[in-house]
């Protein structure tokens, strides 16, 4: 088994100087980008421009995650931004299958999110066509929540059910709760506040890639 991948998440940067943040995490795996539309979450983010502005500032595949009633229509917009991968949710009110359509078509690698209270088996039909999962283990919209622990129940079927799957826990995520991620068999932990709210945020993503698997 590999070591666990490691995508900071911009959600927890300082956004009046993100060029520089995003250069501060440059160690990471995946740079994890949140995106909000104020109608699927409570919570607005950052749209396709400050994608687009980062994209020359990290050497990180940019994981976009988006948090959207509809995200149909943004699938092209957000591959043309740089997203190397795309996220949707299944909770969202577009048709799963055409949005793993545009995705493919877009040529970015597609993703599902699940909220906490969504079963892993709702991934059962696309689980084949994706390259990661993202198992969410707060509700979706803000940073700086507690980690439920009750979602990472959900990965072991996924990575039995999906071998070839990569599965992302996303959502409280610290050096107390990296290794119970990590012992229900994570492949990347989303940290946001861990990492950009750290001191070092290298150091932070060191101590989370070597948290001690946590089985309790
Ligand atoms: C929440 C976002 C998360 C968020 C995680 O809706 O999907 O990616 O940035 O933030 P932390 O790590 O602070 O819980
Ligand atoms: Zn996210």
């Amino acid at each position: 088994m590999g070591m666990v991948q490691i995508a900071p998440s911009l959600l927890a940067a300082d956004f009046s100087r993100l060029g520089e943040e995003v250069r501060r995490v440059a160690e990471g795996d995946l740079l994890h980008i949140d995106i909000m539309d104020g109608n699927f979450v409570p919570n607005l983010s950052m749209g396709p421009q400050v994608v687009a502005a980062l994209r020359d500032q990290s050497p990180l595949p940019f994981d976009v995650h988006l948090m959207l009633r509809r995200p149909l229509r943004y699938i092209p917009i957000f591959r043309e931004a740089g997203a190397d991968i795309i996220s949707f949710h299944i909770e969202c009110e577009d048709d799963p299958e055409a949005l793993l359509r545009a995705i493919e078509a877009s040529g970015a690698k597609p993703g599902i999110a699940l909220k906490p209270g969504t079963p892993a088996q709702a991934l059962e039909p696309f689980g084949d066509r994706l390259a990661t999962a993202t198992v969410m283990t707060v509700e979706p919209g803000f940073g700086g929540q507690t980690l439920m622990r009750a979602p990472l129940e959900k990965i072991p079927w996924l990575k039995r059910r999906f071998p070839k799957l990569l599965v992302e826990v996303d959502g409280g995520v610290n050096r107390e709760t990296a290794g119970k991620c990590i012992a229900a068999g994570a492949d990347i932990l989303v940290a946001g506040t861990a990492v950009f709210r750290a001191e070092d945020p290298r150091r932070a993503m060191e101590a989370l890639r070597s948290a001690k698997r946590d089985g309790k």
